[in-house]
């Protein structure tokens, strides 16, 4: 059994589920919550998918429509918080991150990899959020120029691992993710 007492097998494992994610739609890190603060303050909390995770830039990527609710939140207030409960580990993984909005030819890599049939979530009209007379009265046309990508800096990475001794330690970008044990 690997030392429990070593911080850095602890991040790599969180950085195996966060790409287990990216690479399984079946993971739990695959779908995380991602909370915003809305500009007048309010806390928002929605479902993602993982689209990338490079523990060597420290950086996670998820995809969205650029005229949603959250690119409104991440323009005001760029920042995000992200959690995942991975049931099969045991472990939970809380990120912190200041996040990069990036549209236009900086995506052209991203978006030839979309699937044609995921390419609608890109375009919705009305605006996603409006009130809408009927439940089917949308369009999801596909539009290019609304694809976004959100590029999320993590500056702050906190893991909890339960068992017999519960585990808890903090990474944080400042001091290169060395970490700390924290009673949990
Ligand atoms: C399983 C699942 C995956 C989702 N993935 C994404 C996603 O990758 N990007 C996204 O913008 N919305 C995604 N959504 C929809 C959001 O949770 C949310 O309803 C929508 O983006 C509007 O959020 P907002 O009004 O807070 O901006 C997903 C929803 C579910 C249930």
């Amino acid at each position: 059994m690997s030392d429990p007492n070593d911080l850095a097998a602890f991040l790599s494992d969180g950085w195996r589920h966060l790409r287990d994610g990216v690479a399984r739609s079946d993971a739990p890190a695959r779908f995380p919550t991602f909370a915003t603060v809305a500009p007048d303050g309010t806390p928002e909390a929605r479902t993602v998918a993982l689209r990338a995770a490079d523990q060597d830039r420290g950086v996670l990527e998820a995809h969205t429509d650029i005229t949603t609710p959250k690119v409104v939140a991440l323009r005001h207030n760029p920042v995000a918080a992200l959690h995942i409960w991975v049931p099969s580990a045991d472990l939970q993984i809380r990120l912190t991150a200041r996040v990069t909005i990036l549209t236009g030819p900086d995506v052209d890599a991203q978006w030839a990899k979309v699937p044609a049939t995921s390419r609608v979530s890109y375009g919705t009209t009305p605006t996603p959020g409006t009130p809408i007379a009927h439940v089917y009265a949308y369009e999801k046309p596909a539009l290019r120029d609304s694809f976004a990508v959100l590029e999320c800096h993590l500056t702050h990475i906190d893991l909890v691992h339960l068992d017999t001794r519960h585990r808890r330690a903090a990474y944080v970008v400042g001091d290169n993710w060395q970490g700390t044990w924290l009673s949990p």
